[in-house]
């Protein structure tokens, strides 16, 4: 089972809206998906309250540093995906949750490599691969980008990144009011009233192209083939 995490240490990075909206099309789509949500301020527990009962999707609150290993353990039976959503700023948990992370996923808003706060994120994950030998794969995710920023613009931003080695994402997500009311209405984009919420439907659109660069990037494992059932021998005639 998958941990895909979205860290940034600079605040109000997008962290917590990318992990929310991958998380919500992950599940509508028959995944289980689990959040950890490992912010002190527990905003993604908060809001859960207000949901629907849904089957494939929940939110386990207080995560820190000492009980995340467990709780990823326990959870691996039961869940399809993991989505851990990290607060800013470093922390003993940061290094953990990316250490325990199957790829990692640094939104970055527009094209100033917001800017401090993901080139630390990045450079822990360096750190990780040369001292300790461990790899883990990550991409940065482009967030609040302006709908009609040129094709052009992103470009420069993904060769200047590719230039250091870094991978990013093809699709950006958008700045929308649909990503933003989410929160507010306490819901997943699929609640939202496209009555109301302007956009809505290029919002979902953008979220489903946003998770299925992620299902291709980052595989469900299929579930372990059962065990072949032995063969009857039947005694040849003799
Ligand atoms: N794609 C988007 N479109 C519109 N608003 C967005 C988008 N992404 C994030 N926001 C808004 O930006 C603000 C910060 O986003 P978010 O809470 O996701 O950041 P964060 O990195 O999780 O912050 P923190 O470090 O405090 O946990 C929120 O008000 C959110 O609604
Ligand atoms: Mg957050």
């Amino acid at each position: 089972m998958p941990i895909l995490t979205f860290a940034n240490t600079k605040g109000g990075a997008g962290k917590t809206t990318m992990a929310l909206v991958v998380a919500g099309e992950l599940a509508s789509r028959g995944h289980r998906v689990v959040v950890l949500d490992a912010d002190p301020q527990q905003w993604v527990s908060r809001w859960m309250t207000r949901l629907p009962k849904s089957k494939t999707f929940s939110i386990i609150p207080d995560i820190n540093a000492d009980n995340i290993e467990a709780t990823i353990k326990d959870l691996s039976k039961r869940s399809d995906y993991i989505i851990l959503d990290l607060p800013g700023g470093l922390s003993p948990l940061l290094a953990k949750g990316l250490g325990l992370s199957s790829h990692v996923f640094v939104p970055v808003q527009g094209c100033a490599l917001d800017a401090a706060g993901g080139a630390q994120v990045l450079e822990i994950l360096k750190q990780l691969a040369d001292t300790a030998g461990i790899r883990i794969p990550h991409s940065v995710a482009l967030t609040r980008v302006n709908s009609i920023i040129t094709t052009r613009a992103l470009q420069a931003v993904r060769s200047l990144l590719a230039r250091q080695n870094v991978h990013v994402l093809d699709t950006p997500l958008v700045e929308r009011a649909a990503f933003r009311d989410m929160f507010d209405a306490g819901g997943m984009l699929a609640d939202l009233n496209p009555a109301t919420v302007s956009n809505l439907d290029r919002a979902r659109d953008n979220a489903r192209a946003l998770s299925e660069e992620i299902i291709r990037l980052v595989p469900v494992k299929l579930a372990r083939p059962k065990a072949a059932a032995p063969r009857k021998v039947t005694k040849k005639a003799a």
